[in-house]
């Protein structure tokens, strides 16, 4: 720890959606900054804000190869979380996210840093019970498409908790639900950025199945302040620790709801439902609200009108 409790912080994934947004939230609070990215989803455009800051360091680096740096806490959220991105290339998926944990967690060892790694409800595989508290084991396919993702998730979770039992290391594990917000990938295929893109193109709108399979979906802010707040809980708060929003919308509904607040004139289209995809998935967060007094704050409405505005500026200047 730095004089005045300033922290040297390493971000991996520091350039994607979450990692960008942490990076703001840790240098806004005075720490050092050191984000770590290949830049496989993740954009330099992300970080730009950040980039003349003395404080703020980025470096272009693999996690699946290890990396030597003293730091004080590591948040580890290197991993490419859209399905698109994540079945380009499956064996680096299921690499980044087990190599990447041992050598995180071997960094962290070394230098006594405290961990806290970027977990999933894709952990939960398709659930069979709702809405999914951390004690659920899961209900996931081990060798489907999805399976590079959700299994090298677990098998992260799996490192994290025997380098606790085994090595007494600080671990914090937050199992992260659906989460939006601006610097979403304008074609990662998630369904919030698919369908304002779609909105303000006044394209048809592609709604998989029915449209009444439900998501709960989190703004950005919010489960920034949640992983912050589990990273500076008591050590012995280890997690799993859900963090989403509980609040169920039909996927019908956002996409009716994103139509309005955009005045597009985009109809909606169906098609077949891709492979193990969840029909319903919702956090129960009993244990973020007892053990770090969170809970989500902004309404649907609010974060998608911000998130609109973010792709409306993105789409003028990359149509
Ligand atoms: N956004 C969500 O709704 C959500 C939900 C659950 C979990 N998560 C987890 O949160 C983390 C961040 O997700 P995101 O939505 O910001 O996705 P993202 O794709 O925008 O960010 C991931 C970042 O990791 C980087 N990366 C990928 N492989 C890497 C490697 N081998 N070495 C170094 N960097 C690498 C990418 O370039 C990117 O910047 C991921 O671990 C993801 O699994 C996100």
């Amino acid at each position: 720890m730095g004089l005045g409790g300033i922290k040297r912080i390493l971000v991996t994934g520091g350039a994607g959606f979450l990692g960008s947004h942490l990076c703001d939230r840790l240098i806004a609070a005075g720490h050092e900054v050191i984000c770590v990215d290949n830049c496989y989803t993740g954009t330099k455009t992300n970080i730009s804000g950040l980039l003349d800051s003395p404080m703020f360091e980025f470096i272009r680096h693999d996690v699946t190869f290890p990396l030597y740096v003293e730091v004080d806490e590591i948040y580890n959220l290197a991993c490419p979380a859209s399905p698109v991105h994540y079945q380009f290339d499956p064996v680096q998926t299921t690499k980044t996210s087990v190599h990447g944990a041992i050598n995180m967690l071997g960094l962290a060892k070394r230098v006594k840093a405290k961990i806290l790694q970027a977990s999933t409800s894709e952990v939960y595989g398709d659930p069979t019970v709702h809405p999914q508290t951390e004690a659920y084991w899961g209900n996931v396919n081990p060798i489907g498409p999805r399976s590079c993702y959700d299994e090298g998730k677990r098998c992260a979770e799996t490192l994290f908790f025997d380098y606790f039992r085994q090595l007494r290391l600080r671990i914090k594990v937050a199992r992260i639900f659906n989460t939006y917000g601006p610097r979403m990938h304008p074609n990662d295929g998630r369904v919030v950025s698919n369908f304002i893109v779609q909105a303000l193109r006044n394209q048809p709108i592609t709604i998989f199945g029915d449209g009444s399979q439900t998501r709960s979906f989190c703004y950005v802010d919010d489960l920034i302040d949640g992983l912050w707040r589990l990273m500076n809980s008591p050590d012995e708060i280890t997690g799993p620790v859900n963090l989403g929003n509980p609040r169920e919308f039909t996927i019908r509904e956002l996409a009716e709801k994103i139509i309005s607040l955009t005045g597009s004139s985009s109809s909606l289209v169906f098609e077949p439902l891709p492979q193990d995809d969840p029909r319903q998935r919702q956090p129960d967060i009993s244990l973020a609200r007892k053990q770090l007094a969170w809970e989500p704050k902004i309404p649907l409405e609010q974060g998608l009108t911000r998130t609109i505005e973010y792709f409306s500026a993105a789409l003028r200047n990359r149509p």
